[in-house]
């Protein structure tokens, strides 16, 4: 069985979504959720749907392989950073070089890089007056949104679109790919 840990520090609808696709699933399933956020709405989210969660500080983080160590413990085999806005320390993407995904709510490598999340992402490709947006999917390594694309996936623009009528089109590709996305990447490894 292989195990994901999922990453997340706000809202948690994707990690929801991809603890729900994997439910029953006979090779794959979400082990746990760890936050950097007590507050984050993905804790609850993990708790209603029975899977474990985990909250980190920023010293265990950056500070100590602690965490490393939990999901060894776990026995994690990959994980899902899916609205994780802490940069991943080097330690933690060599122990899972290969395995360890993000998506971002653009397509990259536009509108990518630090102090590039949410909401922020749907207004810079509002003011730039693109036509087009979606999500990618890639691989982690140590610069934010850099690691190779593995998945990108297309929504057009409307002039009246605002951030938000952005933000809904582009969350609804996210819950629509992002599961079996895993799925596939996981898979092809086996
Ligand atoms: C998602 O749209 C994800 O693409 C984005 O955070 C959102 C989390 O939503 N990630 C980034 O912007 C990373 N740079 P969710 O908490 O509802 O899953």
């Amino acid at each position: 069985m292989e195990k994901i840990a999922i990453f997340a520090s706000g809202n948690g609808s994707n990690a929801q979504r991809i603890i729900e696709y994997f439910d029953g699933h006979p090779n794959i399933r979400v082990q746990l959720v760890v936050s950097n956020k007590a507050d984050a709405a993905v804790l609850g989210r993990a708790e209603r749907a029975g899977t474990n969660t985990l909250l980190i500080n920023r010293e265990q983080f950056y500070q100590s392989e602690e965490l490393l160590a939990e999901l060894q413990a776990q026995g994690i085999t990959f994980v899902v950073l899916a609205g994780f806005l802490w940069l991943v320390p080097s330690y933690l993407i060599r122990a899972y070089e290969g395995r360890m995904l993000n998506i971002h709510p653009a397509l990259l490598p536009g509108y990518g890089g630090k102090g590039m999340y949410g909401i922020r992402v749907h207004r810079a490709v509002k003011a730039a007056g693109e036509k087009e947006s979606g999500i990618t999917v890639h691989q982690v390594n140590e610069q934010y949104d850099e690691g190779d694309i593995i998945f990108q996936a297309r929504c057009k623009l409307l002039p009246s679109d605002d951030a938000e009528t952005i933000a809904r089109r582009v969350q609804k590709l996210e819950h629509e790919h992002f599961a079996p996305v895993i799925e596939q990447f996981i898979t092809d490894q086996l």
